[in-house]
């Protein structure tokens, strides 16, 4: 069958099923069966896929029909500019997340304290930690990084070995076996409050990355209440946060530490923490 064709009959399924990316995902499914580029694609609309092709593409497109994440059947995903390894044992990475990054290389590389030490809690597949060690220019600075799941840190060990970083990964809840002081603890723990969700493609992503207790705010009221026995003097803690809990993390902060700021997002809403020590 023609790559026109298969294009045309796997975004109606895909459109059917009230998938809204239906074409562009019909595409990326396509040079994923087929192995070919986006280019190619595009300017051989005629030509033959091999019945193997066609019949992966179907199986493709069935599991995506069933609103499973494109990135967890292609098993990659963007974050950065880096390519991560992602398998559903892992949260896909967001885009809004990527600022989190920027905010803590803008740390990392003004600070006059000359950081050393970093450290992500719930570091998922890594892409936190990965993007700064890969980008911040500190070639004697050493990178932590800890989750409560075994199976994520599989993940985010493959991630740094393709990125030819060093980073120390610790299985811990919170603080619980992680020891020392560090520089920066950057953290996207869970924060989506339970039941607070219907989307159809958050039901294939790990349930314990995503919800936490008490409206969303129990996980980081706790990393916030341990945090300050592991904060260096001149560091800086950055998380991410649900909007509408921004406010009320930020004054549970102000028990341990003075200097707080609620950070935006580029959508303007209160997306992240920064507590100077
Ligand atoms: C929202 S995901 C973030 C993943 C990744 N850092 C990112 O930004 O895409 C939260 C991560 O925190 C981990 N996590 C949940 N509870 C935790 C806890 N008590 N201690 C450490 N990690 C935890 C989850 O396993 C998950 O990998």
């Amino acid at each position: 069958m023609s790559i026109s064709k298969l294009l045309k009959n796997s975004t109606d399924i895909l459109k059917s099923a009230g998938i809204l990316s239906a074409e562009i995902d019909a595409r990326i499914l396509l040079e994923f069966a087929s192995g070919k580029s986006r280019e190619f694609l595009l300017a051989h609309p005629e030509y033959e896929l091999s019945d193997i092709e066609v019949d992966d593409l179907s199986k493709l497109v069935a599991r995506r029909k069933l609103h499973e994440p494109i990135a967890y059947i292609t098993g990659h995903k963007e974050f950065f500019g880096l390519d991560f390894l992602l398998t559903p044992d892992v949260l896909i990475p967001r885009p809004e997340t990527e600022l989190l990054v920027e905010k803590c290389l803008d740390f990392l590389q003004t600070s006059n304290h000359k950081p050393q030490t970093v450290l992500d809690i719930g570091s998922g597949s890594g892409n936190i930690i990965i993007s700064i060690a890969t980008n911040c220019n500190l070639p004697t600075a050493i990178f932590f990084a800890s989750d409560v799941s075994k199976k994520a840190l599989i993940v985010a060990r493959k991630n740094a070995n393709n990125h030819q970083v060093k980073i120390e990964f610790i299985q811990s809840n919170l603080f619980e076996k992680i020891s020392g002081k560090f520089d920066l603890i950057v953290a996207n723990l869970p924060y989506v409050p339970i039941d607070g969700s219907s989307d159809r493609e958050i039901k294939h992503e790990p349930q314990t990355a995503i919800f936490a207790d008490n409206n969303g705010e129990m996980i980081i009221k706790n990393f916030l209440s341990e945090a300050k026995n592991f904060l260096a003097d001149g560091g800086q803690i950055l998380i991410e946060v649900d909007p509408r809990n921004a406010k009320s993390l930020a004054r549970s902060a102000t028990k341990d530490f003075e200097n707080i700021e609620i950070l935006k997002d580029y959508s303007g809403k209160n997306r992240f923490i920064r507590i100077s020590n």
